[in-house]
């Protein structure tokens, strides 16, 4: 749906119509991608980052964190563990860690194609070469959220980092062929409805593929830890219009939704989302990746997650998708 800013303020806005936002979300999802959800294996594979974003709980600054990066075998045996467990898609996420050069991620990214598995990286802000060279060692997408469209905000939030060269980074990622996923926070400090209406038009008018939106949840051991957050309501209104918005696209039930609500989720998978990503990373690594506190699953198993969603996405009559999940674009018009 072809929606302006006024018409999606409106709808961030109702909470007391809420319901019916996300009943009408669930059914454009499931006219235009259909019952099935794809599960995405998320390793978390380092938690050491150049960056200091003051909502991060891995920041630069946070020197309470126990830093650890997997080595490149660990990283690998993870995947094909995640492989073998059935995941089609593996998703390496970790802070700006320059330990991961780009010939060691090159070989990471062919070793873990022999798995056959789709491949996404969430690793940040790389130069074009770098991205081009993950993308010829067979990276399928690459997730980079724009966090928030209000300028000053993004610059409050990083004064080290330019709004500017993170777009600029998604529009290489997108020229390379990459399936590009993006998306924001909902509740950052100042953040209004009107800017989010932007963030929601902005991610439709580059044409992303996939949209990761998430309420911000407040860490301790940040400069934002006063900060009231983001609330499940409006996090789940968001990505409901989002759905509306872009009806073909992949859209996750965010781990930050579940760190809210214990059926998060859920919730959000019965208000438009597809997707889910359940953590596949190992032992002590999954509590030490911090970015938010309060984070799900952090003393379970990868084969514990992957049944217990299994499960749960059964008993809302979804079933599990058994391709790689990519981007089906459709050739179907909404109506209006
Ligand atoms: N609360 C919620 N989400 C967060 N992220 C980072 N810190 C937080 C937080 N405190 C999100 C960012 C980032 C993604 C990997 O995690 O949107 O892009
Ligand atoms: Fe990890 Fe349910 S998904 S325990």
């Amino acid at each position: 749906m072809d929606f302006n800013k006024l018409q999606i303020i409106k709808l961030l806005n109702d909470a007391e119509q809420q319901k019916t936002l996300f009943k009408k979300a669930d059914n454009i999802r499931r006219q235009y991608v259909g019952d099935e959800v794809h599960l995405r294996g998320l390793i978390e594979f380092s938690n050491i980052c150049r960056n200091n974003c003051l909502y991060c709980g891995i920041r630069r600054g946070n020197n309470k964190v126990v830093r650890y990066h997997m080595t490149e075998d660990e990283l690998i045996d993870t995947a094909r563990k995640a492989a073998n467990i059935g995941f089609k898609t593996i998703v390496m996420q970790s802070g700006e860690d320059m330990y991961y050069t780009q010939d060691k991620m090159c070989r990471i990214i062919e070793a873990i194609k022999k798995f056959d598995v789709a491949i996404t990286l969430s690793i940040g802000e790389r130069t074009y070469d770098e991205y081009k060279a993950f993308r010829e060692a067979g990276a399928d997408r690459y997730l980079m959220r724009i966090e928030t469209t209000d300028k000053d905000l993004y610059h409050k939030l990083d004064p080290e980092m330019s709004w500017q060269h993170r777009y600029d980074c998604l529009m290489m990622i997108k020229e390379l062929g990459y399936e590009l996923g993006s998306g924001i926070m909902v509740g950052l400090p100042e953040q209004t409805v009107e800017s989010i209406a932007d963030d929601l038009l902005f991610l439709k008018d580059i044409g992303i593929d996939m949209a990761g939106i998430g309420p911000f949840i407040p860490h301790p051991q940040t400069p934002l830890a006063g900060a009231a957050g983001g609330t499940l309501d409006l996090a789940l209104r968001t990505m409901a219009v989002m759905r509306l918005m872009m009806p073909d696209i992949n859209i996750p039930a965010t781990t930050a939704m579940e760190s809210l609500h214990p059926k998060g989720r859920i919730m959000a998978l019965q208000a438009g989302a597809n997707v889910v990503m359940p953590n596949v990373t190992e032992g002590e690594y999954r509590k030490l990746y911090e970015l938010y506190p309060g984070k799900i699953c952090v003393n379970d198993t990868p084969v514990h997650c992957r049944s217990c969603i299994g499960m749960k996405i059964e008993a809302i009559g979804r079933t599990i998708g058994k391709g790689y999940g990519g981007h089906q674009k459709s050739m179907q018009k909404t109506k209006d």
